[in-house]
């Protein structure tokens, strides 16, 4: 008799990290919390269908054909199996699409592991016939996606998450990251992300490799001390609606996280000539026209300008005028703080 399909179907953006996630412990905790938040267009669709089997078998399509991310899947399964022993019980077919260019150098394990793990928290309400609260399923999906990638887990909520436990934010866990609802200063909630694409070529040290040297790192302690005390004062900056002090902030963290880079052993880096280019033009024209604006970036050379919406068409116009003969032929992206996922 042929056993029953189940099927879940979700679309997880990618996420922004303010204050940033560098090193973790074991079992994929993070040294440190972390601050960000959601994009509105640089998403993953994914759609698992499960089937009883014996032996599970998994099968990965990345937009219609075989991809080497599928190992990776293989090896999170097999690891979420330990726990989860339903997941022993059936074959998967997974397929994903992104909805930006998947070789333009943007991390994609943020809304690739969230969406996974939606779906996989969905299946296994439909599985086991039982329905979570609401709360209960977006924090299990929140958790699942981070033993995939450990910044996917903040990609599960709308706007803001913070992801580790900080003292000065109740509920906040290193288990999982919590949605920061309605805390900050409007003008918060219109933050956009132009992502600058500087170089599409495959980074020579991967996050996995970066975060495992700040084990032995000379300024661990340094950084642990620095980062919390930037998450801290981000928070009220951002409740008060501080914005020079707030840019200062973002850039402070972006920059420390390429230092420690540059700072490892062995040491590694992954700043392109373009991307500092891009950062001395964005530091000339906040002096000269007064607004307030800055840049983030992650483990790669892209540069994520970060502005608010009301100055958007001068913004775009400094882009597009002053920034792309900097990027890998013209591209960059024009995305904004989202709605978190979405239910197929
Ligand atoms: O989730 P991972 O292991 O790829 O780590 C990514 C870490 C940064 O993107 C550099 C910072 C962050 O908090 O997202």
């Amino acid at each position: 008799v042929k056993g029953k399909e189940y099927r879940a179907e979700w679309e997880c953006p990618s996420n922004i990290a303010l204050i940033k996630y560098w090193g973790k412990k074991p079992a994929q905790l993070p040294l440190n919390a972390s601050l960000s938040f959601s994009l509105k267009k640089a998403k993953t669709k994914t759609r698992v269908s499960i089937t009883p089997a014996s032996r599970r078998k998994v099968s990965f399509m990345f937009e219609g054909q075989a991809s080497a991310f599928t190992e990776r899947i293989e090896n999170y399964l097999a690891n979420m199996s330990l726990e989860h022993d339903w997941l022993n019980d059936f074959s998967f077919k997974i397929e994903s699409w992104n909805t930006f260019p998947h070789s333009a150098g943007i991390a994609s394990s943020a809304s690739a592991f969230g969406a996974l793990a939606l779906c996989l928290v969905d299946l296994k309400q439909q599985v086991n016939n039982r329905q979570f609260t609401q709360e209960q399923f977006f924090q299990k999906a929140s958790r699942w996606a981070r033993l995939g990638s450990g910044s996917a887990c903040r990609s599960v909520f709308p706007a803001f998450a913070v992801w580790g436990h900080l003292n000065q934010i109740p509920g906040s866990t290193d288990c999982h990251a919590i949605p920061v609802k309605g805390r900050f200063h409007p003008d918060y909630y219109s933050l956009r992300d132009a992502v600058l694409l500087v170089d599409s070529n495959k980074k020579q040290v991967s996050s996995s490799q970066g975060h495992e040297l700040m084990n032995t790192h000379t300024f661990k302690d340094a950084r642990l001390a620095q980062v919390n005390s930037h998450l801290f004062e981000l928070l009220t900056v951002m409740e008060k609606g501080e914005h020079a002090r707030f840019f200062e902030l973002l850039e402070k963290e972006a920059l420390s996280l390429h230092a420690l880079m540059m700072t490892s052993d062995p040491s590694f880096i992954l700043l392109h000539p373009n991307s500092l280019n891009i950062i001395q033009r964005i530091r000339d024209f906040r002096k000269q026209s007064g607004l307030h604006f800055g840049f983030t970036i992650d483990a790669g050379p892209n540069i994520h300008l970060i502005y608010f919406e009301k100055d958007k068409e001068v913004i775009h116009q400094f882009v597009e005028h002053e920034l792309l003969s900097f990027t890998e032929q013209g591209q960059w992206l024009d995305d904004g703080i989202g709605n978190g996922p979405i239910q197929l």
